[in-house]
């Protein structure tokens, strides 16, 4: 037995497919709590560039434009590749020989009963287009996660059941051939879900996204076309703030004013008009630091890839000690080195 809970250090692993840019929901939910682990513990991130693959094989050709875009925002939102090994999961092809490994003791009714998978195939172009690949998708995430080592991922709940899938994984495998994998728990933000533009969560493919990139002309127009409580109608009405999308955005964004803003709204002394001037200014102003970072690190190129080469070294020679671990536990024949 080795790795936790055998004593090893705790370490982190989480990432996200590169097929859209990223909103404010992205920022709150995941990004924030990775900021924030990175100065605690041993972290991984990985841009998932395989996983998009799985959904999107026939549009490839903005791939490396949107690996890149996200690490730009990974990096302009203050992941430090000083603290954490941030790297693009095709760069280090561990991976597939892992994903490749696991998916011979995987069973596929398992795969079959996966939400998500369930959720895709409803979709009829997803449906009609779906290969081999997307039905592994949750062996290719475990194995993101085990050649890590990984004891806690850092995700949204809606990838709950992969990640109690990669622990069926692991205890399979570990059970087959001896523990050689820790099992890992999701950790989930304390921060609260962000509601889109129409109320709903945010969500790239809901339409009700404001991105880290938009201008802000964009996010004002936005902003003003938010859906509110719609018991308040005129400005003297008295509003709900907590059932109001616009009023959880202050929550993020104006916090210093969050009590007069609540006052206002439910006293019916603050309109919503006015409400979402203020909101947009403060998303703005919020969203500065961040572009400004973006700028700069967009304007430089080679530094980019200079981290993600240097991520994808550190990646590689943990994951490559992973699998001499995996060969030898399964009995296979020892690589030449
Ligand atoms: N499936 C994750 C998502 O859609 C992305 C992902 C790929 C991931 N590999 C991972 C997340 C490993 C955590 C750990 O967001």
């Amino acid at each position: 037995m080795w790795g936790p809970p055998g004593g090893e250090k705790r370490r982190i692993l989480s990432g996200m497919r590169p097929t859209a840019r990223l909103h404010l929901g992205n920022l709150e939910g995941a990004l924030r709590l990775w900021t924030e682990l990175q100065h605690e513990q041993e972290c991984f991130f990985l841009i998932a560039d395989w996983h998009a693959l799985t959904t999107g094989y026939q549009h490839t050709d903005r791939h490396r434009a949107l690996v890149r875009e996200m690490a730009l925002d990974w990096l302009a939102a203050g992941l430090d590749p000083k603290a954490s090994v941030i790297f693009v999961q095709s760069d280090v092809p561990a991976h597939a020989e892992l994903a490749l490994l696991l998916s011979m003791i995987t069973p596929v009714p398992w795969l079959e009963r996966s939400v998500t998978y369930k959720e895709w195939l409803s979709e009829p172009e997803v449906a009609r287009a779906a290969g081999l690949g997307l039905l592994g998708y949750p062996v290719l995430q475990a194995a993101d996660i085990l050649l890590y080592r990984a004891t806690e991922v850092p995700v949204g709940k809606d990838q709950s059941q992969h990640i109690e899938m990669t622990r069926d994984i692991a205890g399979r495998f570990n059970h087959l051939f001896g523990e050689v994998f820790p099992e890992p728990e999701a950790r989930h933000s304390e921060h609260p879900i962000l509601p889109g533009t129409d109320g709903r969560k945010m969500s790239a493919t809901q339409g009700n996204a404001i991105y880290l990139g938009d201008p802000a002309g964009v996010i004002e127009r936005k902003v003003s076309s938010m859906f509110t409580d719609p018991a308040k109608v005129y400005k003297g009405d008295k509003g709900h703030p907590e059932r109001c999308p616009v009023f959880a955005l202050h929550g993020c964004y104006t916090r210093a004013r969050l009590a007069e803003i609540r006052d206002g709204c439910s006293s019916g002394a603050l309109g919503c008009v006015e409400c979402k001037t203020e909101l947009a200014g403060a998303v703005v102003a919020g969203l500065a630091p961040f572009r400004r970072r973006r700028e700069a690190l967009a304007a430089d190129p080679g530094a980019l890839e200079d981290i993600l080469e240097d991520g994808a070294r550190k990646a590689r020679g943990v994951s490559e000690e992973t699998l001499a671990r995996v060969r030898d536990a399964m009995g296979l024949w020892p690589r030449a080195t």
